[in-house]
């Protein structure tokens, strides 16, 4: 069997209030460019298996999907983890061409899984764990022109010259899940700050492109103290939604008017060199800012 390409696709909240989550982002440099609400909107009707979905994209094919909880209409793994984590990053999603073979290559690769394959109207998919049990949720669009978020150009589009980059995984044993991603996803290693299993490392996919999908996935160790702490409390998770930014200073204030907190003002960081800076959307989320980069 050809190994699947695995593409990085959106990172999922999971937000008992999703409407105030959205405007905190729109505030900043945000859009909106799909958004899915109500009963009506049914995933697969068999299982009444619906939707609350609002997608927030900034300059990148990489988007936020929000997820309200919707007890009736969702999955029984959805429903376990609203249980013990009401707000937070639940899951990175990686599209495939095939969802059956990706699902088949991860058993065979030793993955637990969330949530088995599955077939819908709109999408086969399921939800697996990685090496340190973070969910990766795998997905094949069946109606690509009809369902999730339209296409979404990179390029500027807010005064901040900020672009989604990617999401941020803390991992406990940063070289394993370089090579689990590496071997698995079939990624690329772009960048590679690690000393001691402390530090950082950029994963790119096989549709990595400077020009239209400049997106990474980070693997790392905490760093600042809010990823310390919960680092401490749950193990490795999805920490952080990274930003590209072409004037980091100016992206940062305009995040501050937005009622961002601070947690770390624009400096260069010790792992990468780069510019970046570290705030709280008020609804809990982190987020960084870092200076333009990309692949070699
Ligand atoms: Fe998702």
């Amino acid at each position: 069997m050809k190994k699947p390409s695995y593409f990085i696709e959106h990172l999922c909240i999971y937000d008992t209030k999703p409407r105030d989550t959205m405007w905190n982002f729109l505030k900043w440099a945000h859009s909106i460019p799909q958004y899915y609400w109500g009963e009506d909107v049914l995933i697969s009707e068999d299982e009444n298996v619906g939707a609350d979905y609002t997608f927030l994209a900034c300059a990148s094919k990489f988007t936020i999907q929000l997820e309200a909880p919707m007890p009736r209409l969702q999955f029984q793994y959805e429903r376990d983890w609203f249980e013990t984590h009401p707000r937070g990053i639940n899951h990175i999603c990686y599209l495939v061409d095939n969802a059956l073979n990706s699902y088949n290559q991860l058993k065979e690769a030793g993955c637990e899984f969330a949530q088995h394959y599955t077939e819908f109207p709109p999408y086969n998919g399921f939800v697996a764990k990685d090496l340190e049990g973070v969910w990766i949720e795998i997905m094949e669009y069946k109606m690509p022109e009809t369902f999730k978020v339209p296409y979404i150009e990179q390029r500027y589009h807010s005064f901040e010259k900020l672009r989604m980059f990617g999401p941020v995984v803390l991992c406990k044993d940063l070289g394993a899940q370089e090579k689990f991603y590496q071997e698995v996803l079939g990624f690329k290693t772009a960048f590679k700050n690690v000393r001691d299993n402390h530090g950082v490392i950029y994963m790119i996919d096989k549709r990595y492109n400077v020009d239209n999908n400049n997106i990474a996935l980070q693997l790392k160790t905490p760093c600042i103290a809010p990823e310390k702490k919960f680092f401490e409390k749950y193990g490795p998770y999805i920490s952080t939604i990274s930003y590209l930014s072409g004037d980091v200073e100016f992206a940062y204030k305009r995040a501050l008017r937005a009622d961002f907190e601070s947690i770390s003002a624009p400096a260069p960081d010790e792992l990468t060199g780069a510019m970046t800076a570290w705030l709280r959307e008020p609804n809990g989320n982190l987020i960084e800012i870092r200076e333009e980069w990309k692949a070699d």
